[in-house]
């Protein structure tokens, strides 16, 4: 590992939460002196209060992760402070790092800020060509903008800010509560449930057709880390494993390992999200070296494993 953190005041922000927790740990293994926080010990929505964590923490390298996130049901029913809380807290944790004189600057981004259609595979060169899918699009515009910020602080001022974009993360960690949860928790949780009280089955959103891409959760910390050691540039990068997977497959899939023998019921009714993703990784790899590095099926036993620990259901497979 190299030496680069070493000794270096980092803060993680949004170091608390799924993402957060492992990229902590892998930067303070590398000799990083770390400072995380909850909203409620600094609310980075508050002007004061992003103020107030500069003042108390000093640091020379932030990583902005602090987001207020969820799966296409809290999107749905979150548009206004979705938009409002990515937008503001993005603006000025990174106005206030230019300020205060922060050296590198990470911005964390979202697939969600892709166009609904982006040719396939996502290259960021496809960013600007069209408008998001309209069940995330307040969450993926707000983030977007922070992309611009940083190109125009980049250029005007000479800050040093990147921006990452990751595809969607699973892994041991993530949120498990059916109103905010993602796609991949939220499958483990409804084929255990439905395992463990013997129901015949097992309802899932849209229609199945849809496509995803995930990245391992440790995976997408490590990529982080290399491009804040390696990469100074303005342009927007890619971090993804580039394997799609229809949501028919990734159900079966998760029935399987967990054991789940009932039948899978998709209800049309419920929005299908994006129709397809799947990213372009070649930047990353050009750039810092990186590729995703957990087979998908390993990844996904991890996620069952933690969670049936987590929910003491009994494990499988
Ligand atoms: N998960 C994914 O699939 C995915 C995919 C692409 C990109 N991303 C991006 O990765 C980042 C991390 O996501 P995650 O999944 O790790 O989310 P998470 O587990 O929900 O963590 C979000 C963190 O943000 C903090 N936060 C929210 N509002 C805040 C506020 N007003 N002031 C201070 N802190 C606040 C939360 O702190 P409290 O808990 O204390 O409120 C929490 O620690 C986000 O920027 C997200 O957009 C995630």
């Amino acid at each position: 590992m190299s030496t680069w953190w070493s000794g270096k005041r980092v803060t993680v922000t949004g170091g608390r939460g799924f993402l957060g927790s492992s990229l902590v740990q892998m930067i303070e293994e590398a000799g990083g002196r770390v400072a995380t926080f909850s909203s409620s010990e600094y609310n980075l929505t508050q002007q004061a209060d992003v103020a107030r964590m500069y003042h108390d923490q000093r640091p020379e390298i932030v990583i902005h992760l602090a987001a207020r996130v969820g799966g296409i049901g809290a999107n749905q029913d979150n548009p206004g402070s979705f938009f409002y809380e990515n937008a503001i807290m993005g603006i000025e944790v990174m106005e206030q790092a230019r300020q205060t004189g922060v050296s590198k600057f990470v911005q964390i981004g979202t697939v969600c800020a892709y166009p609904k259609f982006a040719r396939i595979p996502f290259s960021e060169d496809e960013l600007w060509n069209g408008y998001p899918e309209e069940t995330n699009a307040p969450y993926g515009l707000a983030k977007k903008m922070l992309l611009v910020q940083a190109q125009a602080y980049r250029q005007q001022y000479g800050f040093n800010a990147i921006y990452l974009l990751p595809v969607n993360l699973y892994g041991p960690g993530d949120s498990i509560d059916l109103r905010n949860s993602h796609v991949i928790p939220a499958l483990i949780r409804k084929c255990l449930e439905a395992k463990r009280a013997g129901a015949p089955t097992v309802d899932v959103w849209g229609t199945g057709s849809a496509t995803r891409e995930f990245l391992y959760v440790d995976d997408a910390a490590r990529g982080i880390v290399l491009a804040a050691e390696r990469y100074d540039k303005p342009d927007p990068v890619n971090l993804g494993s580039s394997e799609e997977i229809s949501i028919r497959d990734l159900v079966t899939l998760i029935a399987q390992l967990t054991g789940f023998k009932g039948e899978i019921v998709f209800d049309a009714t419920k929005p299908d999200g994006q129709p397809r993703r799947k990213l372009n990784v070649e930047r990353a790899m050009r750039e810092f070296g990186f590729t995703s590095e957990t087979p998908f099926q390993i990844g996904l036993k991890n996620t069952i494993d933690w969670f049936s620990r987590k929910t003491a259901v009994p494990s499988v497979a």
